[in-house]
């Protein structure tokens, strides 16, 4: 039997890499403009960091990370997302001890071993960023301006950007009590993870998608209820600048994410059209995380976004540009020393940055020129015995369907000059 790839990845095969780089492209193109630096991290971390820094409660620490013992008996766990080890890296690396903020940004592979379905896998990608070093609520807004600037950039429509505060430490005890004595009367209905949920994390309740927790869950208190004078404050200061920087976001009130690291600000955009998988972006702030990984107390704020969810918004939407690379020419040499010739000149060609192709196959003329068309090459060279022993090359422009001959020693500078007058 043929083996299959694991459940819940994907190959990315060109034609579709292309759109991949695209997006890679613009993200790095405006990371440039807000002065975001591009860290990259290991793709496996101590299992520490992530039950430390995500949290023992979540759901990706509890039941979805990819971890096993080294051959040194460590405990080791593919990366489920990409902030633990950012602080990580801030705080091993002395970063604190430099100019603030630091503003970074980091593209890669993320392992969640979920339930895979439409826009949920267990290999994902993510774009994200974070600010270490700077608590005041305008970071926050430029974090949140990013990414709804790429998103307008791309051309995606039907944004929805949801942002909440779920307040701190001692905002959240207040939160707590209020919200379990609120739930208590009907514990026993809620689904088994929240009755979980009820001791652990009751906050996590007010996002659960099960109809009758999200019936049970009407009216409850939310974090707005009981913020604390000073995130009270954060999170005016943060709605009046984005307003400033014409975002159109919503507040919600029962946005709480599923990562316990969060502190006042939290956030998500989503979209329309993708179907259930429609977080195309979560982050928000985590002022105790760096710490909590064994750092100096430093501010935090991020998000990430989900690569493959983009895509298929994007796709959904009538965007995302198809830009395979077409070759310029092709030679179509018959022949071996015809070959050798059109080898040289394809070097030559190549070196120039110039798409260049040459048949590896030993094919017929007419499959080569059949190929040359499918590939939407500009020109097909073609060099057999005949045009060797008369020392020209066939040109093919294979756009105007017209052909001359042009000297074969002169061939190499026609194509230069052509592709110099294309591009
Ligand atoms: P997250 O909400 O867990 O946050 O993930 C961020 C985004 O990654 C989601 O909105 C979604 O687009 C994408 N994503 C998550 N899981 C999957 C999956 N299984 N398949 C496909 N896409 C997925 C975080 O990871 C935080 N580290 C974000 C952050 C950065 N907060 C502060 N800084």
């Amino acid at each position: 039997m043929a083996i299959q790839r694991p459940k819940g990845t994907q190959d990315l095969l060109p034609g579709v890499v292309e759109k991949w780089q695209d997006l890679e492209q613009h993200i790095r193109k405006i990371c440039r403009e807000y002065g975001y630096e591009e860290i990259r991290t290991p793709i496996f971390e101590a299992t520490e960091l992530f039950q430390r820094g995500v949290g023992e409660t979540t759901d990706i620490v509890n039941k979805e990370m990819y971890s096993f013992l080294d051959k040194g008996d460590r405990s080791i766990t593919l990366r489920p997302e990409g902030t633990a080890s950012v602080c990580r890296a801030y705080v091993e690396n002395k970063l604190y001890g430099g100019p603030q903020p630091v503003k970074l940004y980091y593209m890669g592979p993320m392992f969640r071993y979920e339930r895979p379905q439409a826009g949920r896998f267990r290999q994902f990608h993510q774009f994200g960023v974070e600010v270490l070093g700077a608590d005041k609520p305008i970071v926050d807004a430029e974090v949140i301006t990013l990414v709804w600037d790429l998103y307008t950039r791309l051309g995606l429509k039907g944004l929805e950007v949801h942002v909440n505060s779920v307040g701190c430490p001692t905002c959240r005890a207040e939160h707590r009590t209020k919200l379990q004595k609120f739930l208590a009367p009907r514990r026993e209905q809620l689904c088994k993870d929240c009755q979980d949920r009820f001791e652990r994390n009751p906050m996590r309740i007010l996002d659960c998608k099960n109809a009758t927790c999200q019936e049970i869950t009407q009216g409850a208190p939310t974090t707005l209820d009981t913020l604390c004078p000073e995130c009270s404050e954060h999170f005016r200061e943060l709605r009046e600048l984005l307003t400033a920087a014409g975002v159109r976001y919503k507040v919600d009130p029962r946005l709480v994410r599923g990562l316990d690291y969060y502190r006042k600000t939290a956030f998500e955009v989503l979209v329309e059209d993708i179907g259930a998988q429609s977080a195309i972006c979560g982050g928000g702030r985590y002022d105790g995380l760096v710490q909590e990984v064994g750092g100096p107390q430093t501010p935090g704020i991020g998000f990430a976004m989900g690569v493959e969810r983009v895509l298929a918004a994007l796709q959904a939407s009538g965007q995302g540009s198809d830009r395979r690379p077409k070759e310029f020419v092709m030679f179509i040499a018959l022949g071996e020393a015809a070959q050798k010739e059109a080898f040289s000149i394809v070097s030559a060609l190549r070196s120039k940055g110039i798409p260049a192709s040459i048949d590896l196959l030993g094919r017929s003329l007419k499959s080569q020129l059949k190929s040359a068309d499918k590939a939407q090459a500009r020109f097909a060279a073609i060099l057999g015995e005949d045009e060797l022993s008369r020392q020209v090359v066939i040109l093919r422009d294979l756009a105007l369907g017209e052909q001359i001959e042009v000297p074969l020693d002169e061939v190499k500078e026609d194509l230069i000059h052509k592709w110099e007058e294309e591009v």
